[in-house]
């Protein structure tokens, strides 16, 4: 009975320990301690923002979602539609974000809000999850980035020597996507008999991109309105020449796959409006953040909205995407559709306009992570170590090299077909649980000042929570690889909570306890 009484206290004791939240007070006081340089103004934000958010998927995945691949169907025309619906659960999950990030403006975002309402497990699986979308999603637009070095550099064949305009497979691919394309005669080094890949261009552009973060965000955010302002260029470069190609009956079937198709491009184009939300792991890092990230947030997702809407309806009028379409179309949609039409050299600029693109998310998607890692080192889950901040550059250093080894490792170890998906999914959950803990906040502190608030709450957080989980739930449907390792990612991240974070922060907790009582004495004696 004994036994059975002490089993029943330790297992309340464990689940009150496990779903203690973290003060928000607290927060702000350890954000002001040790914090980040604030640098950031509202131009900074958007700036950043829609430099985080424009890049792969507009440049490439909009071709499948349009036309459809090899696992999904396309939404043809319609895909404007495809975009608004994905815009729509983006503004809403956008509002809840911004209401955080402005009532606790310190970093970690998601991560940061989950531990103020649901507590220290969900904040270590939030932690978690945000690693799907931050560092896979660096890791997969990294390799999408050498994918189009590698066909723009293919397209001055006559200029370059063959070495670089054609490099061998082994040096510019993951070893699965290599798997594919090397057959008995093409020469790849072997270690021991195992083929040794190597995206090289991929490896390069991750530890630029490190060494640009360690120098400063402020840097980064001046490096990232060029990378913007050459994307936006090319992009309306598009829509302005491309107009004169359109031929309107390509319009017609609007829907040629109905609602399906439209959801099903609805899921896909939602990449294409990640990284709104790296804006808010920033927050420490602005100057004014209660005014300037509701509108940094929002406003970068309305110009990108304006940006895709009108790709779209270019695209699809260039091109036929009722029916089947040539594999460049796919790779490569808007410099296909300008080579098309006989204007190669659009075609060129499209290309450096994407590596452009690219390059951006890279430098938002790796600054996101580290914040994020950075909070959970503030709050004793990983060592304290990473919090160190460079003595000259204010930036913390050893994390960013840290998560930009990672991502080299990840490079020359993942499956990326299966990486970019599961980053979706890591996007889903973190929008859902940002509009639940809107709502459990609202309820457990009402009288906390909020500078900004989502407006026809609870409304508003519901809906983001139905458009979020609804798109999620029509993935998980359908059968796929990252809809069965999306449960295994969150099975391994509960483990190493338990055998790790749980027991790191408890040792932390009894050395304060142990000072505490160690001052206690001192005093006593004194
Ligand atoms: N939204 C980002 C992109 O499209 C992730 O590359």
């Amino acid at each position: 009975m004994a036994e059975k009484y002490s089993r029943a206290t330790l297992t309340r004791n464990f689940l009150k320990t496990i779903t203690r939240i973290k003060n928000p007070d607290e927060m702000l006081a350890d954000a002001k301690k040790e914090g980040l340089e604030k640098t950031l103004g509202v131009w900074d934000l958007i700036i950043l923002g829609v430099g985080a958010i424009i890049g792969s998927g507009i440049f490439a995945v909009v071709g499948i979602a349009a036309a459809g691949g090899n696992s999904t169907i396309g939404a043809g025309p319609a895909l404007m539609v495809s975009m608004v619906i994905a815009a729509i659960a983006c503004i809403f999950s956008a509002l809840c974000y911004s209401e955080f990030a402005t009532m606790i403006p310190v970093a970690g975002g998601a991560y940061t809000y989950t531990f103020a309402t649901l507590g220290e497990f969900m904040a270590w699986m939030v932690g978690w999850v945000l690693m799907l979308e931050y560092a896979i999603g660096f890791i997969a637009v990294a390799c999408a980035w050498s994918n189009h070095l590698v066909q723009f550099l293919s397209g001055f064949e006559r200029f370059l020597p063959a070495w670089l305009a054609n490099p061998p497979v082994w040096l510019v691919n993951d070893p699965f996507t290599a798997a594919k394309l090397i057959d008995a005669d093409t020469f790849v080094p072997r270690l021991f008999g195992v083929p040794i890949c190597v995206n090289l261009p991929a490896i390069l552009i991750v530890l630029l991109i490190t060494a640009i973060l360690v120098k400063g965000t402020k840097d980064s955010a001046k490096m990232a309105g060029l990378m913007v302002a050459i994307k936006l260029g090319v992009i309306a470069l598009f829509v302005i020449a491309g107009a004169f190609y359109v031929k309107p009956e390509n319009w017609t079937p609007f829907a040629p796959n109905g609602l399906e198709g439209i959801f099903a491009g609805a899921f896909l184009i939602f990449f294409a409006y990640i990284g709104f939300d790296a804006l808010a792991t920033a927050a420490e890092e602005c100057k004014n953040p209660q005014k300037d990230l509701p509108v940094g947030i929002i406003g970068s997702l309305i110009v990108t909205t304006i940006v895709y809407v009108l790709v779209a309806l270019v695209l699809t009028g260039m091109q036929d995407t009722s029916g089947s379409v040539p594999a460049a179309f796919l790779k490569a949609p808007m410099a296909y559709c300008m080579s098309i039409a006989g204007q190669n050299w659009a075609a060129g600029l499209i290309s450096i306009g994407s590596l452009a693109g690219l390059t951006s998310v890279l430098l938002v998607l790796e600054m996101a992570a580290t914040r994020i890692l950075y909070a959970m080192s503030r709050d004793h889950f990983i060592s304290k170590r990473f919090q160190k901040l460079h003595p000259k550059f204010k930036t913390p250093a050893l994390l960013t090299w840290t998560v930009g080894g990672l991502a080299v490792i990840g490079i020359l170890t993942l499956n990326l077909d299966v990486a970019a998906e599961l980053c979706n999914y890591g996007t889903f959950t973190s929008f859902i649980i940002v509009c639940v803990a809107v709502l459990i906040l609202r309820k457990t502190d009402p009288d906390r000042p909020r500078p900004f608030k989502v407006p026809f709450s609870p409304v508003i957080p519901v809906l983001g929570i139905i458009t979020c989980g609804g798109l999620m739930v029509y993935k998980s449907m359908q059968p796929s690889s990252s809809a069965l390792l999306f449960p295994v990612w969150l099975g391994v991240g509960a483990i190493i909570y338990l055998l790790y974070g749980f027991v790191k922060n408890r040792l932390n907790e009894n050395r304060i306890h142990n000072e505490k009582v160690a001052q206690r004495k001192l005093e006593i004696k004194r």
